[in-house]
């Protein structure tokens, strides 16, 4: 798909229909969202695919508040993303600027963006979720304590075409010199 046609068309989608994906759909996203910047190429992102139904069921209920189970209740998978936490912009264990871990969020935003729009490419829709369960997700994905859970994504295909929300005037977001 042409570029920005594919940037147009991602919308966050909170009605999702009945859809399988398969495994190597799957890998083709996340693969793609490898291709992202990183601090010094460091690649801390971390994605925990939920790809079995009823995994994908149990952890729908479990993760998620009821408002995004609602939006997302017949999302294919989720996506959980993580960074290694005091990796990215450190040195010998030391933050080497101001923003510390801040870093580590930005490269998984970075990713994100990557994953969301490579889904979307392939056919599918995203929903970007920070409201998540936490513990639940550390402890049934068995994710190690020295990752920072970020979002939790969800994949599937759209039920209906969400209209574009409004973007803030570039005069209010942009100053050039
Ligand atoms: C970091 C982040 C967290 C978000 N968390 C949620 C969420 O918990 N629930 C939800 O419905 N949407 C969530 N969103 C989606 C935003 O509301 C959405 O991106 C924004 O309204 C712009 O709409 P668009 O993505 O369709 O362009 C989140 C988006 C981002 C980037």
């Amino acid at each position: 798909m042409e570029f920005s046609t594919l940037i147009k068309e991602r919308r966050s989608v909170r009605a999702y229909r009945e859809a399988e994906i398969t495994h190597e759909e799957l890998l083709g996203i996340v693969k793609d969202a490898t291709m992202a910047p990183s601090w010094k190429n460091m690649q801390a992102s971390r994605c925990y695919v939920v790809e079995s139904p009823e995994k994908v069921a149990a952890f729908r209920e479990g993760a998620l508040p009821g408002y995004n189970q609602n939006s997302t209740e017949k999302a294919s998978a989720y996506i959980v993303t993580t960074f290694v936490r005091d990796t990215v912009g450190f040195a010998d264990g030391k933050p080497q600027t101001e923003l510390g871990n801040g870093w580590g969020t930005y490269d998984l935003g970075l990713h994100d963006a990557y994953l969301v729009l490579a889904a979307r490419n392939a056919g599918f829709d995203t929903l970007i979720m920070g409201l998540r369960n936490v513990d639940f997700i550390r402890e049934t994905l068995s994710i190690p304590e020295e990752e920072t859970i970020v979002s939790v994504i969800a994949v599937g295909k759209r039920a209906l075409d969400p209209p574009l929300r409004p973007r803030k005037e570039l005069e209010k977001t942009v100053k050039f010199f």
